[in-house]
């Protein structure tokens, strides 16, 4: 085939296109180059080529598993310092990925998700709770509480750890480790190493945040070997669940690495998804009365049971188109497994060449979505309307990522929004602070709302 170059800004020799980008904001940078460039352009950094696609299509292609596959590097290659080959930082052909991947499929399988029902219902309360007591005046930090709420949600159902995070203004040390763990990671992952390696304080707290946590979770895990329990929680089965493949069990090393991933994984994206929910619903009044109304219908003023999560489909839908216009994490990467490797039927790409799915832009290609594609409408995603599209526009939507190296956590976040949406709707009314306030981005390694606040009025006289 005649194939053509991928367009991109020119750059300097040496440095590429590092000043290409806004640091502290990259995704509005990215965002304003596939305005300029369309469906494809190409960054070069020192050592690395990246190509960004922006379509639907290209997105499509590029999900076949068997010309390319999930590649690590930058942050996720350094957060590798303090969780090594855990599940969402292995290379899939790294042993220890196919190990825990088989043994933990069944633990994030429906069943056991609606087993940990209560305990997401006590986090989800407790935050009800808290708010109630605020009262209608006090502004809520949205984020950071809803950070509290999925951290807290995670330690207590996939190893019964309470970091009883409403409870303090200050964090958990672990919390605190991990957050700036995370943050060095990024930083890192910028920086050409030998810089990193003369900030000789930056580098030793962070080889101590990786302590930190590392020690934690080893101190739960001893203490559950030391008293075995018989709850069906992630870390029971990560002890007691062998590999059907190989006959293994994961090593206590590797049981480590993964609980730090599942709080690692779990609790931006998730949070960032409730913070834009409420966000999104405060700007629509229409779709907030309607989801209220579907709460007030299916559930009533009584307690939230684990039968109406899937009488919500209001919910799911504005979940669904939450992810849409604001992933949390808005890019994923491949390779392409051959050298010279056509996408798109024009434009060459190579082994070692960095492919980034990106999503903030694939996900309102108005090919699949119409010409409203970047506005925020729940009805679009509700069931029917969802799965027509998918089989129209295969991968138009890919917040959980893909294939093999999907979201094993998406079973677990789903049951969690759905009921902190139903539990906060069902108990309050809900105002921004600032009325005026409009959409700023937060981004570390996921994105979220930034300086979101908004107040919250007990309906119903009690919560
Ligand atoms: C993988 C998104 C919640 C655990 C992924 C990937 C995405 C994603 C995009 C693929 C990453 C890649 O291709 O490099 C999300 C979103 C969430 C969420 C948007 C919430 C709304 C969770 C939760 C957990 C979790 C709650 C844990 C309980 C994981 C793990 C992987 C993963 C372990 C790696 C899977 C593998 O490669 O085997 N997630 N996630 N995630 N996620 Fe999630």
């Amino acid at each position: 085939p005649t194939t053509i170059p991928i367009p991109g800004p020119p750059g300097l020799p040496f440095l590429g296109n590092m000043f290409d980008l806004d640091m502290s904001f990259m995704l509005g940078s990215q965002m304003d180059l596939a305005a300029k460039y369309g469906e494809i352009f190409t960054l070069r950094f020192p050592g690395q080529v990246m190509h960004f696609i922006c379509t639907q299509a290209l997105v499509h292609e590029v999900c076949d598993e068997k010309r390319f596959k999930k590649i690590v590097s930058g942050a996720l290659h350094e957060i590798r310092n303090g969780v090594h080959d855990g599940l969402f930082t292995a290379q899939l052909e790294e042993p220890n990925w196919g190990i825990a991947h088989r043994v933990l499929m069944p633990a994030f399988g429906p069943m056991s998700i609606q087993a940990m029902f209560p305990e997401m219902h006590e986090i989800a309360s407790q935050l009800a709770l808290k708010w109630a007591r605020h009262g209608p005046t006090t502004p809520i930090m949205v984020t950071e509480d809803f950070t509290r709420l999925t951290l807290d949600t995670l330690a207590l159902c996939s190893m019964n750890f309470r970091f009883n995070s409403y409870y303090h203004d200050e964090m958990h040390p672990f919390i605190t480790a991990m957050g700036d763990f995370l943050t060095e990671s990024g930083g890192r992952s910028m920086r050409p190493p030998l810089a990193t390696k003369v900030m000789r304080k930056t580098t030793n707290k962070y080889w101590n945040d990786i302590k930190i946590l590392r020690e934690t979770a080893e101190a739960v895990l001893k203490s559950r070997k030391e008293h075995p329990s018989d709850r069906k929680d992630l870390m029971t089965a990560m002890l007691d669940g062998v590999d059907p493949k190989t006959g293994q069990k994961l090593s206590d090393a590797s049981i480590i690495d993964n609980l730090i991933t599942f709080l690692i994984a779990g609790h931006e994206t998730t949070s960032g998804l409730l913070s834009f929910a409420f966000y999104q619903l405060l700007k629509r009044p229409e779709a907030y009365r309607r989801a209220q109304k579907e709460v007030d219908d299916v559930v009533g003023t009584g307690t939230i049971r684990i039968e109406h999560m899937k009488k919500l489909p209001y919910i799911s839908a504005i979940l669904r188109e939450t992810l849409r216009v604001c992933p949390t994490i808005s890019l994923t990467a491949v390779n392409p497994i051959e050298d010279g490797t056509i996408l798109g039927g024009k434009y060459v790409v190579n082994k070692n060449e960095t492919i980034a799915l990106f999503l903030a832009k694939s996900q309102v290609d108005p090919v699949a979505f119409g010409d409203d594609a970047d506005q925020w409408i729940p009805e679009r995603m509700l069931d029917e309307a969802f799965e027509k599209r998918n089989r129209e526009f295969p991968d138009n939507w890919k917040p959980f990522g893909n294939g093999l190296r999907g979201c094993i956590g998406r079973p677990f976040a789903w049951q969690e929004s759905l009921l902190v949406m139903a539990v906060l709707l069902q108990n309050f009314n809900f105002v921004m602070h600032d009325p005026n306030y409009t959409l700023q981005y937060h981004q570390t390694l996921t994105t979220k709302p930034k300086d979101f606040y908004m107040r919250a009025i007990l309906r119903h006289g009690q919560s």
